[in-house]
């Protein structure tokens, strides 16, 4: 089954009429692409009222974020429960569509896109319908239990990609892994998922096993995207992320990770690969060396 691809023509016009205006090459306006947040007043532990997350917009806005793809928390297990997940997302989007008119004439114009970010609590999740996948494309957004990932948890990746979508495992920088978790990320990237990572990781805010994780995850060339994941709370820290992952040298993983994936996640089309981190290659490792005289 080849997974159906989402294109910025195939979005609900009212939230596409003034991503129309300016296209670049791609089909998408300039800017960057944040596809994890919780920005939806009142539905989940992100924004809560109306002003903070129009504040919270804002905020990313200031960071160069031009499109915003929040994703409301959604358990499984209550997709498999139409009636409950129905009046939910109905829930969900008309409060989202309060934060869109809101911000529809602000300058420059940014544009907003829906998904949600799934709670793995059931082994075989259901996801035809496109209100459960990211803008509605092949990518969805899952994440396991932070405290307690399940034994098994690559067979429900392996059942989602076997469904034609691919899974994009949020935040695998900050689970709490019994051990190693690098034959675990092999497991879910060979059953066919992308690993995202938080920006606020790469700068220490989620403390520092998650960020010798997040670099880590870098250095071998495993992670596919970052996003803010951002609460509506604090600083989204993307442009600190992206200074200092520049700054170690990573330049061109920096702009895949934050520009060119975010933005053919939008766009529903492939991922392009993330070239491993050489950290010693960074000006700041170079310049040691050269003081050291090596
Ligand atoms: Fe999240």
């Amino acid at each position: 089954m080849s997974p159906p691809v989402a294109t910025v023509e195939a979005l609900d016009p009212h939230t596409a009429t003034r991503a129309a205006e300016v296209l670049a090459g791609d089909g998408v306006p300039p800017g960057l692409v944040d596809f994890h947040s919780h920005l939806v007043p009142g539905v989940d532990d992100g924004a809560r009222d109306l002003g903070e997350a129009v504040r919270a917009v804002e905020t990313l806005a200031a960071e160069g974020v031009r499109h915003v793809l929040t994703t409301p928390h959604l358990d499984a297990s209550v997709i498999a429960r139409p009636e409950l997940f129905d009046r939910q997302q109905l829930e969900v989007e008309e409060a989202w569509f309060s934060v869109v008119d809101a911000c529809v004439d602000r300058d420059p114009p940014m544009s907003f896109h829906l998904g949600r970010e799934i709670l793995l609590d059931t082994a075989s999740p259901q996801l035809s319908d496109p209100r459960v996948r990211l803008n509605g494309g092949p990518y969805v957004l899952v994440e396991f239990p932070r405290l307690n990932l399940p034994a098994g948890s690559e067979d429900v990746i392996g059942h989602i990609s076997g469904l034609g979508y691919r899974p994009v495992i949020a935040h695998v920088e900050r689970y709490l892994y019994q051990g190693d978790p690098v034959p675990l990320w092999d497991e879910w990237r060979h059953s066919g998922a992308a690993l995202q990572v938080n920006a606020a990781s790469y700068v220490g805010r989620y403390g520092a096993a998650a960020r010798e994780l997040a670099w880590r995850a870098l250095e071998m060339g495993w992670v596919d995207l970052a996003a803010s994941d951002y609460h509506a709370r604090g600083r989204p820290w993307i442009t600190q992320a992206r200074e200092e992952i520049t700054a170690a040298g990573g330049a061109a993983q920096e702009r895949l990770l934050f520009d060119g994936n975010p933005r053919s996640l939008l766009r529903g089309e492939p991922l392009e690969p993330v070239a491993a981190l050489d950290r010693n290659q960074g000006p700041w490792s170079r310049m040691r060396r050269f003081f050291r005289g090596r």
